[in-house]
């Protein structure tokens, strides 16, 4: 934030402030991950046209705009981020506006190419997507036939670059890559890189998702502390995604993203931001705010500020809690390749 510019900060109706944006800056991906768009679905077709994804220029104004009120965190997503061309240069329009903390999610796959350049940008730390490290499994799940030892060095070149704190995100689907869990746990325990274990959620339209095939977070910890002692550790900030748990012998930390069986609505404070500017206020909204429409008819930066703070103030979202006690609703939802998760 430059000198004299204060922050307005923006509460929903249950006075939760806007704090994380998350921003995709293109739906299109290389995997075909069976959580998000599985191969032969249609989540992806087709894909935004050139001239509706927003510019470098346009997202920074976003961004800054956002920023003004209260926005402190933005995360770069997907599809698959690293896709989009000249990403560096957007990194790098970030980091000479207001002050952030700026972060990527990606499936990796591009990282070890990318990783140098993007820390020279001004990106503070990466999040890795990798489901399982057996060869088989792992190139099952991502439907695109990836070798884990690519994403394996991704991960190597970005924590080289000092891309850190890194995080390993983990979708674990009963049947599929349970087996995995505690081979990941393993595997990264003692590297300072920490993994994150995600319930299984019914985004989208397309995966085949059923309460069944959800590995809830506690049988998650009990696999793990059967055979790596664990012991609840506190929250870094208020309304982390993850719960965290560190190894008894002070090796490092595993988290687990608990949004089926333990729903963390009461503290959301993401909005998202897709391609083609359009801001959603939930992971599984079906509608949201055209910003990208607003901008390019002209809305001067006041006036975007005033929409931006009319959906936020209006926003009554807990899905997740509500699944919870009602059951998943059937109405159609933004994919997550479109949102990034
Ligand atoms: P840091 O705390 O900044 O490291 O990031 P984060 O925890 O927000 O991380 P990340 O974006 O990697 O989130 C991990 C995963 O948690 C996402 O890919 C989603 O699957 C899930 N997730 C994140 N935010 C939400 C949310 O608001 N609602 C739900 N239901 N799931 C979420
Ligand atoms: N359930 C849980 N997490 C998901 N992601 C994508 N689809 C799902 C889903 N159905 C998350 C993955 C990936 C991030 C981009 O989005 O963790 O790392
Ligand atoms: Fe997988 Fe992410 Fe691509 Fe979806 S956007 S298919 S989760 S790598
Ligand atoms: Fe936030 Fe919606 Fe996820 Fe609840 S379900 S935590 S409101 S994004």
């Amino acid at each position: 934030m430059t000198a004299g510019q204060a922050r307005i900060p923006v509460r929903d109706a249950f006075q939760r402030p806007l704090r994380d944006l998350r921003v995709s800056v293109t739906d299109r991906c290389n995997f075909r991950c069976q959580y998000c768009m599985p191969a032969g679905s249609d989540a992806c077709a087709p894909y935004l046209g050139r001239n509706d994804i927003l510019a470098f220029e346009e997202i920074a104004r976003l961004v800054r705009t956002f920023a003004r009120l209260g926005v402190e965190k933005v995360r770069l997503t997907g599809g698959e981020p690293l896709l989009r061309n000249g990403l560096p240069d957007l990194i790098t329009m970030l980091s000479d506006g207001p002050a952030l903390d700026i972060a990527l999610t990606t499936n990796g796959s591009l990282l070890a190419l990318l990783a140098e350049k993007l820390k020279r940008a001004g990106l503070q730390r990466v999040t890795v997507s990798l489901d399982s490290l057996d060869e088989r499994t792992f190139q099952a799940m991502n439907g695109a036939s990836f070798p884990v030892g690519r994403v394996l060095e991704g991960i190597a070149a970005a924590a080289e670059a000092g891309l850190a704190p890194i995080k390993i995100n983990t979708v674990v689907i009963r049947g599929v890559n349970d087996g995995s869990v505690v081979e990941l746990a393993r595997w990264f325990k003692g590297t300072r890189q920490i993994v994150r274990f995600i319930e299984y959620m019914d985004a989208g339209n397309v995966a085949c998702w059923s309460p069944a095939a959800v590995v809830p977070g506690a049988e998650i910890v009990r696999m793990i502390g059967a055979e790596l002692p664990l012991e609840p550790a506190e929250a870094n900030y208020r309304g982390e995604v993850a719960q965290r748990w560190r190894y008894a012998d002070g090796e490092g930390e595993i988290g687990v993203i608990t949004s089926v069986s333990q729903a963390f609505c009461g503290d959301c404070t993401r909005g998202r931001l897709s391609a083609d500017g359009v801001l959603y206020t939930c992971l599984f909204s079906h509608r949201g705010l055209d910003l990208g429409r607003a901008m390019r008819s002209g809305a001067n930066d006041a006036e975007l500020e005033a929409l931006i703070c009319g959906a936020w103030s209006a926003r009554t979202d807990r899905y997740s809690e509500l699944r919870s006690r009602m059951g998943a609703k059937h109405e159609p939802r933004i994919e997550m390749s479109y949102i990034g998760g």
